[in-house]
């Protein structure tokens, strides 16, 4: 098992994931764990992080999140090749548009799995881990988690993501109360609107600085980008 220091991602995309995962892996992390549920895809996200990091051991696993079996087994793969994550990087979530009351119901309960149930099953298995990470100066446990300002001012158009990211950063918010004291970095990047490229505030590149820097900085609740 290697000794270096890993970065679980969960939802890697050529967005804000990329660049986040990127920018981490060159700066702190030698051992980057990718999912997302497409293989092709995430073969690009690989090339991208060993592209910026030439240092970098990548292990990528097509599961979608919310299959909590096939998650385990892949975490468990994860974890035994490169050691539990010393940083959870909680990217994933559907943009998808939703109209009263055309939006089934069981779409509303999917988001929820993706943006809740998978993240509480994670910082089930990996808190423990984090808190006792906690107890060396040298490491810098962390669960960050993107979000938006859809919790406190919610898309009529995105009502269903809407209400899954205000429960979410309320999820994320019980546990930093918890675990902060801890030593744990329990966060929301808080993305206060639409990513683009050409978004001069919002675009990947510099929604990664800010995380970055934030991060770096010390254990605050959020970024607002
Ligand atoms: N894009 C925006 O304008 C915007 C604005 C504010 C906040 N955000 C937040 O930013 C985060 C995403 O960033 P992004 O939009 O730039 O996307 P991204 O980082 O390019 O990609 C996110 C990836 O998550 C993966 N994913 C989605 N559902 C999944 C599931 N069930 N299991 C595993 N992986 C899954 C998708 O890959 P697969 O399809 O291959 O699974 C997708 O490519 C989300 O939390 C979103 O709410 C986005």
């Amino acid at each position: 098992m290697a000794s270096s220091k890993t970065l679980l991602v969960v939802g890697s995309g050529p967005g804000i994931g990329r660049a986040v995962t990127t920018l981490f892996a060159s700066t702190r992390y030698t051992n980057i764990v990718l999912i997302a549920r497409r293989a092709e895809s995430l073969a690009q996200e690989q090339a991208a992080v060993e592209a910026a990091s030439p240092l970098a051991t990548v292990k990528t696993y097509g599961v979608d999140i919310t299959d909590a079996a096939a998650v385990s087994k892949a975490l468990d793969d994860a974890d035994a090749a490169f050691g539990k994550p010393e940083c959870v990087f909680y990217n994933a979530a559907r943009v998808l548009p939703s109209a009263f009351f055309e939006h089934d119901v069981q779409e509303i309960e999917y988001d929820f799995e993706i943006n809740v149930s998978a993240l509480y099953l994670l910082a089930q298995r990996y808190i423990p881990h984090l808190v006792a990470l906690a107890r060396s100066a040298n490491n810098k446990p962390a669960l960050l988690v993107t979000s938006s300002a859809l919790p406190l001012h919610p898309i009529p158009q995105l009502f269903a993501l809407s209400l899954v990211k205000a429960a979410q950063r309320n999820l994320v918010q019980s546990l930093n109360l918890t675990y902060a004291p801890s030593g744990v970095h329990v966060g929301v990047i808080n993305v206060a609107g639409a990513v683009s490229p050409d978004e001069p505030e919002r675009n990947p590149t510099n929604i990664a600085a800010k995380t970055w820097e934030w991060f770096e900085e010390g254990r605050e609740f959020e970024v607002v980008i």
